[in-house]
């Protein structure tokens, strides 16, 4: 890795994960501690870049030099994502994006009702900001870059979703109750619209996220700076 390879580069990096509300006090949301997309943040900083990073719920302390955008639900990350991609050069989704809300937000505590069942929790759809990112793209030459978060049939999940999103990089990670959300390590392949797919042995998220720039310092080449 090239000690400034990233200079003037706008990189923006999305980390931990959303929260959807279904009242006042309670949410539906997932394992990420946004130690990944952090470690990312402070790779590209250290290489260079001005770093622009949304942060979903994450309990970390803010990177040094490091522009921190904090948001809650999916449509708030979206809404941080669309415009810190407006002159960015890069842009990398590591954060844990819910793919369904709550369809009704309960403006009051939902309250349990003696001899009644629950009633059940209907879902819609969230935007997927990754695939939105990677169609709507602000410069012909930005890059985007996502994560995909696998439990099963890992590489052939992972290159179905790189098809999928669009997106020119993939970096595929094999996740578990107590695999990769919270730890310091990871171990992943790095799948690229070209056709490269890059094994990342396991080693610190640090380590994997200098891989990463590394692919995405290659891609920009020559390319002049946005
Ligand atoms: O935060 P840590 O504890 O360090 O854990 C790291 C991690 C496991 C969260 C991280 O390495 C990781 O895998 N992040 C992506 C998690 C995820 O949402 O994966 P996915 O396979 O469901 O989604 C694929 C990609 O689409 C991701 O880049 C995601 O950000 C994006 N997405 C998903 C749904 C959606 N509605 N919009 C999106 O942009």
């Amino acid at each position: 890795a090239g000690a400034a390879d990233l200079a003037g580069r706008h990189v923006v990096v999305s980390a931990g994960g959303t929260r959807e509300a279904l009242d006042p006090v309670r949410f539906l949301g997932n394992r990420s501690s946004g130690k990944q997309g952090y470690a990312l943040a402070v790779t590209a900083a250290a290489r260079g870049a001005r770093v622009t990073l949304l942060a979903a719920n994450v309990e970390l302390p803010d990177p040094a030099g490091v522009d921190v955008v904090r948001v809650t639900s999916a449509l708030e990350l979206r809404e941080a994502a669309v415009k810190a991609a407006a002159d960015a050069d890069v842009v990398v989704m590591a954060a844990a994006v819910a793919d369904f809300r709550p369809a009704v937000y309960a403006a009051g505590k939902i309250k349990k009702v003696e001899g009644e069942e629950p009633a059940p929790v209907a879902l819609v759809r969230n935007p997927d900001i990754l695939a939105e990112l990677s169609a709507h793209r602000t410069h012909p030459s930005q890059l985007v870059v996502g994560f995909a978060a696998e439990t099963d049939r890992v590489l052939e999940n992972g290159r179905a979703k790189l098809a999928r999103k669009g997106c020119d990089l993939l970096v595929v990670n094999e996740v578990g109750e107590d695999k990769v959300f919270g730890t310091d390590s990871n171990e992943a392949v790095l799948l690229a619209a070209d056709g490269a797919e890059v094994p990342v042995p396991l080693g610190s998220k640090e380590q994997l996220a200098d891989l990463v720039w590394d692919q995405v310092a290659a891609r920009f080449g020559t390319r002049p700076l946005t």
